[in-house]
């Protein structure tokens, strides 16, 4: 009796590990093939401007996107994710410098990291949410290139980056944003650029950088990053329909909360939302108030 139990508890399990494997491997293949794909787009091209006012507008772009976050405040890279079985992930040198971009780093490239999320060998970039970025008007993501190109060298060459076998399936099964150039409509042509001011409508637009967390909805739910706290909800369910302006704009420049919480940082990038104008806070919240 003993016997055929072991048996039949051995059995099963050599079964169960067999599925595993074939998962793993399902997802290992998956996630390969995606990561080699070769993306043909075509890049619309338009003037990169390189004057001073430019170069400021793009510096307080770069400040209030988030790509310090990922990239450093000084552009020289930065470590996005270092953890064994999810894998490394650097946010790469932006300058000029060592490690940074090759001095045959064209304007089209540019635009195709930015626009398509697609590195210039035609492979899709990991990570980088080029989603939230991709329509940007031509006069901010002309401001934005300008600013970039115009950076101090800085000399740190960062690992490439390489997953590891929980990092593999979280991908697999789209629990990690991997490729953000598989959700991006590569065909997209911008339309009347939207004027600046303190409207409902410049902060739907300001509200693209929010997305990649808050949702597309921007009600919330799962992080988008591995283990990251449960994202709030930021339209008028939430606490934003209880929220004066006043008390939205003091949230998002402090990180602390009319209810006496204090946001960290890490979960909520209020540094960042810190550096955003009155007007651009204003308009968000005029935006996230018609949801
Ligand atoms: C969540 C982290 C994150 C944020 C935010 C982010 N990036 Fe990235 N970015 C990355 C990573 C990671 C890579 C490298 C991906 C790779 O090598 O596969 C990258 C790559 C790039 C590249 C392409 C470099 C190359 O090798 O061709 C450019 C350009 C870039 N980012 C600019 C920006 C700018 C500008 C912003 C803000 C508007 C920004 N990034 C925001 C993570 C981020
Ligand atoms: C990197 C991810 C991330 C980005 C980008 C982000 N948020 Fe958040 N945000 C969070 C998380 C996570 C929380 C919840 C933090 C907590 O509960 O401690 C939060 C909380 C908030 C809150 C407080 C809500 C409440 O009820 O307490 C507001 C307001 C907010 N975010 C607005 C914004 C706006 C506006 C943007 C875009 C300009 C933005 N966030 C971009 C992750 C993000």
């Amino acid at each position: 009796m003993l016997r055929k139990i072991l048996k039949w508890t051995g059995g099963i399990i050599a079964v169960l590990i067999t599925g595993v494997l074939i998962f793993y491997f399902i997802m290992h293949i998956m996630v390969k093939n995606s990561r080699d794909k070769i993306y043909n787009v075509e890049v619309r091209m338009f003037d990169i401007p390189s004057d001073s006012a430019s170069i400021a507008a793009g510096a307080h772009i770069y400040a209030t996107r988030g790509c310090g976050d990922c990239h450093g405040t000084d552009l020289g890279g930065k470590k996005f994710l270092d953890e064994g079985p999810i894998g490394r992930i650097y946010g790469t040198n932006l300058t000029r410098g060592k490690g940074g971009r090759p001095a045959d780093y064209t304007d089209r490239d540019w635009l195709l990291a930015l626009r398509h999320g697609i590195r210039k060998d035609g492979k899709p970039l990991l990570v980088m949410p080029s989603y939230e970025y991709y329509k940007m008007t031509d006069a901010d993501l002309g401001s934005l290139i300008a600013y970039l190109k115009s950076a101090t060298p800085r000399d740190n060459e960062t690992a490439a980056p390489s997953l590891g076998p929980l990092g593999t399936v979280l991908s697999g099964i789209g629990q990690i944003p991997l490729i953000p150039a598989e959700k991006i409509d590569h065909a997209w042509q911008p339309g009347t650029p939207i004027a600046k001011g303190p409207t409902a409508e410049y902060g739907q637009y300001l509200s693209m950088s929010c997305t990649g967390c808050h949702k597309p909805n921007l009600k919330g739910g799962e992080s988008p990053i591995p283990g990251g706290v449960f994202v709030r909800d930021i339209t008028p369910s939430g606490n934003i329909g209880k929220w004066s302006e006043k008390e939205f704009i003091a949230v998002l420049r402090t990180g602390n909360t009319p209810d006496g919480r204090s946001l960290k940082n890490d979960d909520m990038p209020w540094q960042m939302t810190s550096k955003y104008s009155d007007e651009e806070l204003t308009a968000l919240y005029r935006y996230l108030k018609t949801l």
